[in-house]
């Protein structure tokens, strides 16, 4: 596998702590002291499909692959507009990537890993060449707004990349789930309701989170997970160049560094700015390191999702 070009997108309306504690009982100083967010992207008249879109197309642009070529999309989404058709399907209509087979990873947070680790799987196949990955999200649409302790942390945005079977960049990759954990961080779907059984009117759900416990499940898992990827690779973890983490808490990230012995200078971050934006966290992050040109031939990079599921997955990859 070998990664061709990426792209993101980012709605353009920008919300800072400030802004936030207008309009609710919260300060600058607690959520940026908690978390190191300063500002988020909140949808307004962007759709995910939309941001989506644009990611693709930006990533798709500069791989120089044909639209023809393309053989496989995959989005990973908890915020599609539509149950069904899929994002991946919507995104594929708006390429007009006929010959593509399109479907959605629902991960979580590390549902860019997911979709990664699917594409590779796919290559291996032999019957796959290339393949646009993605994460793509407006969790705005899905926060409770009057719950400052979860509304807060999250925003929207999309990543993408565009990879191809010819190449060999993928050293290891580890995924993992933990269902009996799930409750810590979930939002609710449709109860059944039907003719035979109906329930009183609902209405829709939220995110709902344990805030503490799903760190715990963080600081615990991450540095476990990256730490069995450099084994696989047999990678020594100081010559890794970058880290790549979903970006959810500044402190996360310190003490996954911290159990790691690295310096923070090699963990690259977004979340100041972006807030917590799920399964597009991680591409959004690769391809503004990889613009600013911080990513080059031959550098160890590993990349690591954790989130909703309970799901966490990393993966190095030699560039
Ligand atoms: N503004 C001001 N106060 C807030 C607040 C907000 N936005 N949200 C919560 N509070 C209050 C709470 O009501 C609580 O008040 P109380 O002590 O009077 O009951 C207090 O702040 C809790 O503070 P604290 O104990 O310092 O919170 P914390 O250190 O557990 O941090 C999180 C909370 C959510 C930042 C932290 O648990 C976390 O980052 N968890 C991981 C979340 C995450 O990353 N999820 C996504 C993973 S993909």
């Amino acid at each position: 596998m070998k990664i061709l070009a990426t792209g993101s997108a980012l709605p353009k309306k920008v919300v800072s702590n400030d802004d936030l504690a207008k309009m609710m009982d919260t300060s600058d100083e607690w959520i940026r002291t908690r978390t190191g967010i300063r500002t988020r992207h909140i949808a307004t008249d962007e759709t995910t499909t939309g941001i989506a879109v644009e990611a693709a197309k930006k990533a798709f642009q500069a791989s120089k692959v044909s639209i023809d070529e393309l053989d496989l999309i995959i989005c990973a989404t908890v915020s599609s507009d539509y149950i069904y058709p899929t994002l991946a399907c919507e995104v594929q209509a708006a390429l007009g990537a006929k010959r593509a087979t399109a479907f959605d990873i629902g991960a979580g947070c590390s549902g860019f890993l997911f979709a990664l680790a699917t594409a590779d799987a796919y290559f291996r196949t032999g019957r796959y060449k290339n393949a646009l990955i993605m994460g793509a999200e407006t969790l705005s649409k899905m926060m409770d707004w009057s719950d400052r302790s979860t509304c807060v942390l999250f925003g929207d945005g999309a990543g993408a990349a565009v990879v191809s079977a010819e190449g060999d960049q993928l050293l290891s990759m580890v995924q993992g789930s933990d269902g009996a954990g799930g409750m810590a961080l979930k939002c609710k779907n449709r109860s059944v309701s039907n003719l035979f059984h109906q329930v009183a009117a609902e209405h829709y759900s939220y995110t709902e989170m344990n805030g503490p416990e799903v760190y715990k499940f963080a600081v615990r898992t991450v540095p476990n997970a990256v730490g069995e990827a450099l084994e696989k690779a047999d990678v020594k973890v100081d010559e890794v160049k970058l880290f790549l983490l979903h970006q959810a808490n500044m402190r996360i990230i310190e003490s996954v560094a911290k159990r790691l012995g690295q310096p923070l200078e090699k963990f690259p971050t977004n979340l100041q700015e972006c807030g917590n934006i799920s399964a597009a966290s991680v591409p959004v992050l690769l391809d503004s390191v990889y613009k600013e040109g911080k990513i080059c031939k031959g550098d160890k990079i590993v990349l690591a999702g954790f989130g909703a599921g309970l799901t966490w997955g990393a993966c190095v990859i030699e560039w």
